[in-house]
This record gives C-alpha cells, structure tokens and sequence, in this order.
C-alpha cells in the first residue's frame, strides 16, 4: 500500500517538472487540499497519476521477470526430461553394495547397482545402462546426538529420506556441459517417488560428482564397493604402513573394524591363526568379532613390522532362560525350568550372587554350583516353588563376594501358576 504522504511526494516532484508554467502552483495547490481522491478540480491529475503508476507497475513486473530469467539463465544446464526414472524395485532386484555409516551427520548411506552395474570392474568404467542408487537414512540417535550403535557397531535405521539415482546410457550428460560427467545423469527422489531433485536442478550433482574424476568414471565408492568394505565406522585405520591405534581396547562382545586408507595392499592374520582379513586392498574393511576376553595380537603378513593388539575386556555376562516355555521368559510360573547362565568370565573363578526381592536388598550369597570353567561359561538351573513368588533382580559376581568382576543385573518375576 502506497500512502497518502507518498501518494502526494510523488505528484509533486511529476507535476513541477512537468508543468514549467504557472500552471503547476494551481496543481501544486490542489495537492496541498489533502482531499486527492474526492477534489474535483484534480481530476486531470489523477488521471495521469493513474496512467503513471500503471506504467511504473509494468516496468516493475518487466524488470522482476526479466531478473527471473537471467537467474535462470545463469543456472548450470541440466536435462529438462527425466532420463533416469525411478528405479522401481531397487531393494529386491538390485545388487547391495554398500552400507556406510557416516558419522559426521549420522546418515546410513545405502548403494545399489542393478545387475549391469554390479558387473563393473575397479579401474574400468561402468557399462552402458548401469544405474546407482544411494539411500541416505536418518540413524537413530541418543540425547548427545551420537548415532545408537547396534549389536555389530553399525548405526541403526531411522527414517529414510533420500533416494539419489544415476544411471549411465549411450549419449547421456550432454545436457550438463561443462560440467558433464561421462555419460551419466543424475535425479534424486523421495520415498513418495515425488522429485528431491529434479533433471532441471540435477546440474549440481554432475559438479560434485566431477571431483570423483574420470579414472573412477565419477563413481566415489568403486574401491569400497569392489574391495569388501563394511562401510562401519573403523575402530582401526591401516595408513602409511601403520595399524592406528596400535592397542585398541574394547568390551567383549564388540566387532571390530579394520579399514585400510593406505595406498597399497595389507593384510590382516592373527599370531594365533584366531583371525585373518585375506589380502585387502585400498578401501577394503574387515570386521571381527571379539567374544572372549583376552588380548590378540596380529600382525600384516606382507608387512611384518606391521604389529598391533587387540585387547578384550569386559564385564561377563549373564542370561537367564524359562526351559519351560521360552514365550514367559523373564516372567516365571511356579513350576517353570530356569536355567542362568554366565559367559565371558574369568576362568576357575566361584560364582556369587547378589539378589534384591521386590524391591529389598537381600544382600550377596554363594558360592552357587561348580567354577566358571576354561571357556569362561558357566551354568545353574532349577526349579520355582511357591515361596520364590515375587519380582527379583540378580547380579552375578565373579571370583568372591567383593569381586569387581560383575555383570549387569537382571530382572524377573515369578508368580503362581493360574489354576
Ligand atoms: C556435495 C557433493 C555431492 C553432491 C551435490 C551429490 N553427490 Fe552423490 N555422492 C557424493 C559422495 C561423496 C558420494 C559417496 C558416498 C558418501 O561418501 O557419502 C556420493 C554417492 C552417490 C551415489 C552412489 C554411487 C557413488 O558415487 O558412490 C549416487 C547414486 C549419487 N551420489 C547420486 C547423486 C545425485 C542423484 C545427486 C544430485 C541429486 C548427487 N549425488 C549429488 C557427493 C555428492
């Protein structure tokens, strides 16, 4: 809205420099009544105001279209047809490549190639009508905004947000020159199938995608699709020759991952012929399991200097089992089997417990039933009666009553059995 003030502004300095003759202070007056709109004696003015400001109005327009175009024509070219379509299917027909966990912004980055593109060769480039697709998922994280590992150390799937497609045809990715990437073209959808990115916007893919560079036909994973990564966040990194840190530590029941960032090829074989990664090249991983306590060295066999450590250390950890019917388990009748077991201990060390019974500390009692034996396992089973009814939590301990050794307690219930 234009006010009155600026209303009259505007005649002002329009009428004097266009009227030079007297005529103007009459004009000059007439705006000076205040009463624009309702003057009878300004009509004529109004009129041309009018006409002014309509052509002011349609210059403007002009000139913010025409800004508009200008813009458009300084976007990157792009394809204006989708080429690439979406890719129906993709997660039963397709080959999965890759599974990466990107800790920076704590996305799991899911790639497919459907059967022409799974035949590609590091080194070579991808075949006329390969096509790559690449979920990004949101992973579930904690209240510090660090990613909830799950049982392998992988980050765990939220909700999945993008699905990035490129598909490589004979004649492809003109459309993006300069910055053409071969003979790809690029879209990005949504879960919907609706567009993330559309052709007409894809130029930005070709542009990042150009660092990947000719060698790698502007593909950035080849060398991890092709040489086995994991894709899980290392615990370990080969570079320059080095295993780095030299001594991880890590809680038992952890897989641990390897990834060489090196140049060349190493190889990862336990002393104990426990372990062994086979040869890996640049950007292989290798995943292993620690289970037991203990500490493993290893070493690179092609590089004998290349040592480093593994050490296992861990709390051991305790289960309790219904033999009778695994769906109650952990609420017990009277008269079910249980069955409590301990793995992961110190060897030959008695087994003491520490119960609470609903609610009250009851206390550390034993020891219970033979040693832990050389595996680090050991077991206890009985039966319910009716004086064990009630909520209970136990806790094993390991090695005598003020042991450190401990596992994490458990909860169960036993009530009487329905009639
Ligand atoms: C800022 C750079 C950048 C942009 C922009 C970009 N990408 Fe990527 N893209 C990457 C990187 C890096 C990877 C490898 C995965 C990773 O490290 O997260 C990748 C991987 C991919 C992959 C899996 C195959 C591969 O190259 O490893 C596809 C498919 C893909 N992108 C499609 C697209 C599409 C479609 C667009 C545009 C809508 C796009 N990308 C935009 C950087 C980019």
């Amino acid at each position: 809205m234009v006010t009155h003030e600026e209303l009259n502004a505007a005649l002002l300095t329009e009428l004097v420099s266009l009227e030079p003759s007297g005529k103007a202070i009459v004009e000059h007056a007439c705006i000076e009544t205040g009463l624009f709109v309702r003057s009878s004696l300004c009509k004529n003015q109004r009129r041309k105001f009018m006409k002014r400001t309509l052509l002011f109005v349609c210059f403007l327009l002009i000139a913010v279209l025409g800004l508009i175009a200008t813009a458009q024509s300084q976007m990157p070219p792009a394809p204006q047809v989708d080429h690439v379509g979406y890719p129906e299917g993709y997660q039963t027909n397709y080959q999965l490549l890759y599974t990466l966990d990107r800790p920076d912004n704590r996305q799991i980055r899911v790639i497919y190639a459907n059967a022409v593109a799974a035949r590609a060769q590091l080194g070579a480039a991808f075949p006329y009508g390969s096509i790559l697709v690449m979920e990004t998922w949101r992973a579930k994280e904690d209240s510090q905004r660090n990613a909830i590992l799950d049982l392998n150390g992988r980050f765990q799937r939220g909700e999945l947000t993008v699905i990035w497609v490129m598909r490589k045809e004979i004649g492809f990715g003109l459309a993006y020159w300069p910055n053409r990437t071969g003979e790809w073209e690029y879209v990005a959808y949504r879960p919907d199938k609706s567009y993330q990115t559309p052709p007409s916007n894809s130029a930005s893919c070709a542009i990042c995608h150009l660092q990947a560079g000719t060698a790698r036909d502007y593909i950035f994973r080849t060398a991890n699709f092709m040489n086995r990564a994991t894709g899980a966040v290392p615990h370990n990194l080969i570079q320059n020759y080095l295993f780095s840190p030299g001594v991880i530590r890590v809680k038992a029941g952890t897989t641990v991952t390897w990834y060489n960032d090196d140049e060349v090829t190493h190889r990862i074989a336990a002393n104990d012929g426990s372990f062994d990664s086979q040869n890996m090249p640049q950007g292989a991983s290798f995943s292993r399991s620690f289970n037991e306590q203990g500490q493993f060295d290893y070493r690179c066999p092609i590089h004998p200097q290349m040592r480093a450590t593994v050490v296992v250390v861990d709390s051991p950890a305790l289960q309790l089992t219904n033999i009778t019917s695994s769906s109650r388990d952990p609420d017990f009748w009277t008269g079910d089997r249980w069955r409590l077991e301990i793995t992961n201990a110190s060897r030959s060390s008695p087994v003491y417990l520490r119960l609470w019974r609903d609610g009250q500390d009851l206390g550390i009692s034993g020891p219970y039933g033979g040693v832990i034996d050389a595996q680090g396992n050991w077991s206890l089973s009985g039966a319910f009666v009716s004086a064990d009814t009630g909520s209970w939590q136990l806790q094993a301990l390991i090695g005598g009553p003020s042991s450190k050794e401990s596992t994490r307690s458990l909860n169960l219930t036993v009530s009487n059995r329905p009639q």
